[in-house]
């Protein structure tokens, strides 16, 4: 290991990473603290988390508002390719680490920085996420993971933080572990670890729990142009505005909440509960006007692409080309997901009930049951027989065996 001289420490102003700030220092003889903390959507007061970054010895702390392009380069493409990990999680920690990484590096060169640390454990994704995202942009960057390193946990870094005049917060938020921005929250750790526990429902700030959601359903209509949102009740609005907006509104009528066990990429199991109002009722909205526009070849094919594309960001690989190439795939696929889908939102579930395109392979006409529709049923009789045709055979020499 060389010898950090100045570290950029990734820093969410929390009792693990206070304690990192003057630790590492302690450890590596001296070296020069340089923090970054991001404002993804988190909704937490980020001007103390400077200050106290000061307070505690850090040469310069930076807080830098990253919302528009998380928003712009990371949530856009995860709606067009309707990203879910294991069919339920939509990403909301994933996605925000290679920005983070991205940011990382680029302070480390303009600080002369030779060194990056961060929080993780050794248990998770995001310490994969975070260093194949930093070695991807710099390879030679220093990479130090304290609380991975020192074995680090809650009642020794309490103990620590007491010994090293690092104030406590005030609510030590100890039951639980947290992340969130504004793509969603991830709650793990305590009476969670149960998988057979049913998650209390003072956890959420996010969605309500179902049961004290309103009675009144609340429809809202979202505009997409190729796969973009641009509009909510026909209100146009920037990505940022629009996951706000459904944050808000599914939120209340308790969408988003995801109870899973997933499948690590160290191995482990583990039992998370996520809160995602926006992205659970963007990508529902999504893969129906998708559906709808595409045909039945590509709503065959996509989803494999779009499965692939949710488990790279979810290994840590969004800067292998495959990610990119997906992409680009996924974004031609939605040339023409364009038009307006009604969903509505009731005590926990985000319905679609209607979608409206000029591009759907879609025609009334022919689908009708009324009378005057254009579809010639003799054509159905000679499908038939060609279509099972081989199926008919090996039925017939089934017999034989
Ligand atoms: N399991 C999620 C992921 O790997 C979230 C990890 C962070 N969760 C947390 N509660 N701190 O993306």
């Amino acid at each position: 290991m060389v010898q950090p001289k100045r570290v950029v420490l990734l820093y969410s102003g929390g009792l693990d990473t206070s304690c990192m700030l003057k630790w590492i220092p302690q450890k590596y003889d001296g070296c020069e603290m340089v923090t970054l903390t991001l404002d993804m959507g988190q909704g937490e007061d980020l001007e103390f988390a400077k200050q106290k970054a000061l307070d505690l010895g850090a040469i310069e702390a930076h807080v830098i508002d990253v919302r528009e392009e998380f928003a712009n380069r990371f949530l856009i493409p995860a709606v067009q390719a309707n990203a879910l990990y294991q069919q339920q999680y939509p990403l909301a920690t994933a996605l925000a680490r290679y920005l983070i990484a991205e940011v990382a590096v680029d302070l480390a060169h303009r600080t002369g920085s030779d060194t990056i640390a961060h929080g993780c454990t050794g248990k998770g994704n995001d310490q994969v996420r975070f260093e194949v995202g930093i070695r991807s942009l710099d390879p030679d960057m220093n990479i130090i993971a304290p609380i991975r390193e020192w074995d680090l946990m809650r009642d020794d870094a309490i103990i620590y933080a007491k010994e090293n005049d690092i104030p406590l917060p005030d609510q030590l938020n100890k039951d639980y572990s947290v992340d969130a921005n504004l793509w969603g929250r991830s709650i793990e750790s305590g009476v969670l670890e149960d998988p057979n526990h049913e998650p209390p429902s003072d956890i959420y700030t996010m969605a309500q729990p179902p049961e004290q959601a309103p009675d009144q359903a609340d429809y809202v209509t979202i505009t997409f142009e190729k796969g973009v949102p641009t509009a909510v009740d026909q209100q146009p609005m920037s990505m940022i505005q629009i996951v706000e907006t459904l944050n808000e509104r599914a939120g209340k009528a308790g969408v988003g909440i995801i109870d899973m066990v997933e499948d690590r990429v160290v191995g482990l199991k583990s039992r998370e509960i996520y809160e995602a109002p926006a992205a659970v009722t963007l990508i529902t909205a999504h893969r129906d006007l998708e559906r709808f526009t595409s045909t039945i070849h590509q709503n065959e094919f996509k989803p494999m692409i779009d499965q692939r594309w949710g488990e790279l960001i979810y290994k840590g690989l969004w800067f292998d080309p495959l990610r990119e190439s997906l992409q680009a795939f996924v974004e031609t696929a939605n040339e023409r997901v364009t038009g307006t889908v009604k969903v509505k939102l009731y005590k926990g579930h985000a319905q679609v009930v209607g979608r409206e395109s000029e591009f759907g392979i879609y025609d009334e006409n022919l689908i009708t049951y009324q009378s005057g529709h254009t579809f010639n049923q003799e054509d159905a009789v000679g499908f038939i027989q060609l279509w099972g045709l081989s199926t008919v055979i090996a039925q017939k020499s089934k017999e034989k065996v």
